[in-house]
């Protein structure tokens, strides 16, 4: 296995539908630019001099990987590591979920599978402009429990307008009935360009206000954990065993490469970026260039607590003398000033996990984690 080792990112820019609400690099898919594109992953991971690269995790997102056809995802696949990684992750959609690519990404040795489900709801659906319907959602996990998935993710949207209490709840509760492991809550974020912002304006619907996204938050951590899943980052849940490994290491301030249409990397303690721009990203990779379209090294200080507002985002929290390790800096100097108003607001804490000391968010920093991460910056 391949445990010190950095994370891998692949990115899929392709989709079915563009959703409403959506602001990520992607486009409708098409077979022959999706052709081209597996290529120029290929030769940009060449470049890179990762063919031969041991890998921890692997994840490959979207966009929408499951949209590839099977010889795209075959062809894709091919080139990764995939059984010598912990945990090598692919997002699916509902809608471009079949029985025949569960069978193929299994035999590849995928070991965890998440679908982009967002609600159940389907009035929620219709509003957030998703491909799939309710049942096409619950008849791809449950093809994907028969299949033999053990760790299988759901992300889900909270308070998009017109949602319940009750239809949050019944959407946690839905997918922990049908066998997942790990549910993925985030709060909507609406971008002002996005078609939903345009809808919502048409038809005079908001967004929840303060007290009710506290509602929700609430509801929230009831529902999962009725479910039997544990709260183990600001909008991640997981069954013990079944965190996402490949997020937890970014977020403990781990490497990874970042390969395809704007993927960002973090490796040597530099950052950098691909270009958003598919037509450019093909030209550049068709031309034997690299396609990074930004990238800066860090001064430590700013690692430093960069690196801690990732990590403080974890339930656990972040283990001082560790810190100290990996950044160079205590972490009680480096937030002298801003921590005991912080701890003294019960915003933030300190406890002993095996006899170590951390500091983590409270429970009543959890609604309002964003503003009390930003107070670190
Ligand atoms: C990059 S998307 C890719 C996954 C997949 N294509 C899908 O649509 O489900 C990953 C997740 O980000 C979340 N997401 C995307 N846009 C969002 C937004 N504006 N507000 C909240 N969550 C969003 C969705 O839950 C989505 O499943
Ligand atoms: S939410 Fe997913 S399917 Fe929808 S447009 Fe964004 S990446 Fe594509």
């Amino acid at each position: 296995m391949a445990g010190n080792c950095p994370g891998l990112y692949i990115h899929i820019p392709f989709c079915s539908r563009r959703c409403g609400y959506c602001a990520f690099a992607s486009g409708l898919y098409s077979a022959m630019p999706a052709d081209a594109y597996i290529e120029a992953l290929w030769a940009e991971y060449e470049r890179a001099g990762l063919r031969g690269a041991a890998f921890s995790t692997i994840f490959i997102g979207g966009g929408t990987p499951s949209v590839l056809s099977i010889p795209q995802l075959r062809r894709l696949l091919s080139m990764l590591p995939i059984v010598e990684a912990s945990e090598t992750t692919i997002e699916m959609n509902p809608e471009s979920t079949d029985t025949e690519k569960l069978v193929l990404l299994r035999d590849l040795g995928i070991s965890r599978l998440s679908f982009g489900v967002q609600t159940f709801s389907p009035h929620g659906l219709r509003l957030l402009g998703r491909a799939h319907d309710a049942d096409t959602a619950r008849q791809s996990i449950s093809d994907a429990v028969k299949a033999g998935f053990h760790s299988i993710n759901i992300d889900l949207i909270c308070g998009w307008p017109g949602q319940t209490l009750e239809s949050l709840g019944l959407d946690i509760a839905t997918g922990a009935n049908l066998g997942v492991a790990h549910i993925s809550c985030y709060n909507l974020t609406l971008h002002p360009e996005s078609r939903l912002a345009a809808i919502m304006e048409h038809n005079g619907l908001k967004m929840p206000g303060d007290d009710e996204a506290r509602s929700f938050w609430d509801a929230t951590g009831t529902a999962m954990r009725k479910a039997g899943l544990d709260h183990y980052e600001i909008s991640n849940y997981a069954k013990p065993g079944f965190h996402c490994r490949h997020n937890c290491a970014i977020w403990r301030g781990g490497e990874y490469y970042g390969i395809g249409l704007a993927a960002h990397s973090h490796v040597g303690g530099r950052r950098y970026w691909n270009t958003e721009n598919l037509e450019q990203y093909l030209d550049c990779i068709a031309k034997g260039q690299d396609a990074t379209e930004g990238g800066e090294i860090l001064p430590r200080y700013e690692k430093a607590k960069e690196t801690a507002i990732f990590w403080l985002r974890l339930a656990e929290g972040i283990e001082a003398d560790l810190f100290a390790e990996k950044t160079g800096y205590r972490i009680e100097k480096l937030y002298e000033r801003e921590l005991p108003h912080l701890l003294a607001a019960g915003l933030l804490e300190w406890y002993r996990r095996n006899g170590r000391k951390c500091l983590r968010l409270t429970k009543a920093a959890y609604p309002v984690a964003d503003s009390v991460l930003v107070d670190l910056a």
